[in-house]
């Protein structure tokens, strides 16, 4: 046979497949038809279906971020447990202070980040260690059993393009290094609207869990550490340890030396100090990126606390906008107005004028 005959054969053929596929094609199209007019129960399910495309389950969220804080903690275990950290400097940080990284940041990071971003393929996510590739990752399913029995979750369809994702695969790595494990956390947050609504703080040496979602749930251990009558007569601030000095003066010339001071490491460690009433107040007067306090601000939102800036603003951890909060922090579970107040009138009186 010549090729110009086989073409016609096979020309031929296709034409004559036509009409059985073009049949078959309008028969389908009836069968669905059918479906969708005589099955009306069944039409809210398949509308809702493609209606939800743009949603995302803050239920689901909030089991994810659990996860993810928890599989980022064993990272973290798992490098203190084989004593080498490799550790390096990132640089120097605001303070003066080294900024160190190590093999438990970067492993962790990638756990956490992959893990959330390969459920929720379409929800911003930003992590402390974002420069870090990853390759060959363990990722997760979602495992609702991380909820304990009693908790009580809806399903709360938010739109995906107004959540953001805080991650802080190891909060005080320079603790870490020193073997300070008390001090160490990992933590997920989702904000809604630049609002942080669900927290996660993980405390991996401890082997607990403090997490919440505002108007809805906490987990046993939270409920656990924060007394239900906290005393807050006497300022007991908690403040770094890394740069202490300065906020140390402030703390005593603002609230009197009667005040005290509780110095700890890691942001996510100071929240719980003022959750379990440890602290009256957790201050810092210096820049502090939203991964390390977007968990606890919604935490303490949970439990009907504060956290703002040094001139009484919320934090927005929206993406638009610097990842960086430059207005110091105040956190406090009780008498925010006053301790704020007491702040500003200080800052107020004795701001240097600017150099000219
Ligand atoms: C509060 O302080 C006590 C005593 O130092 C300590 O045992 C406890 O673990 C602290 N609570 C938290 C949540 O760290």
């Amino acid at each position: 046979m010549s090729y110009t005959k086989r073409r016609e054969k096979m020309g031929r053929t296709i034409h004559i497949h036509r009409v059985p596929a073009a049949i078959a094609l309008i028969t389908i199209t009836l069968i669905i038809v059918y479906f969708v007019n005589f099955h009306a129960d069944e039409r809210p399910a398949v509308y809702g279906l493609l209606r939800n495309q743009n949603k995302v389950n803050l239920r689901k969220l909030l089991i994810g971020a659990i996860q993810a804080a928890q599989r980022g903690g064993l990272e973290v275990l798992d490098v203190a447990q084989s004593r080498d950290l490799r550790e390096r400097s990132k640089g120097k940080t605001d303070e003066g202070a080294n900024d160190p990284f190590t093999d438990a940041d970067g492993r962790s990071h990638c756990v956490m980040k992959e893990g959330l971003h390969r459920i929720f393929p379409r929800v911003k996510i930003y992590s402390e260690e974002d420069k870090e590739s990853c390759s060959n990752v363990n990722t997760f399913d979602l495992d609702p059993t991380v909820l304990h029995e009693t908790a009580n979750l809806p399903n709360e369809l938010v739109d995906i393009k107004d959540v953001t994702v805080w991650i802080d695969p190891l909060d005080a790595t320079q603790e870490f290094t020193e073997k300070l494990y008390q001090y160490v956390t990992t933590m997920v947050c989702v904000a809604v609207k630049g609002k942080p609504i669900i927290g996660v703080i993980h405390s991996p040496f401890i082997g607990q869990t403090a997490w919440a979602w505002v108007d809805h749930s906490m987990s046993e251990y939270l409920a656990s550490i924060h007394p239900v009558n906290p005393d807050s007569s006497k300022p007991l601030i908690t403040v770094s340890r890394s740069h202490a000095g300065s906020v140390k003066d402030l703390t005593r010339n603002v609230f009197g030396e009667e005040s005290e001071i509780l110095t700890a490491a890691g942001a996510g460690y100071k929240v719980l100090q003022v959750i379990s009433n440890n602290a009256t107040a957790y201050l810092h007067s210096t820049k502090i990126k939203k991964w390390d306090i977007c968990a606890g601000d919604a935490i303490l939102n949970a439990l009907g606390g504060a956290m703002t800036n040094l001139n009484d603003e919320l934090i927005d951890y929206g993406p638009e906008g610097s990842p960086v909060n430059d207005q110091g922090l105040l956190a406090t579970l009780k008498n925010h107005d006053e301790y704020i107040e007491k702040l500003m009138e200080y800052r107020k009186s004795h701001t240097a004028p600017a150099h000219r």
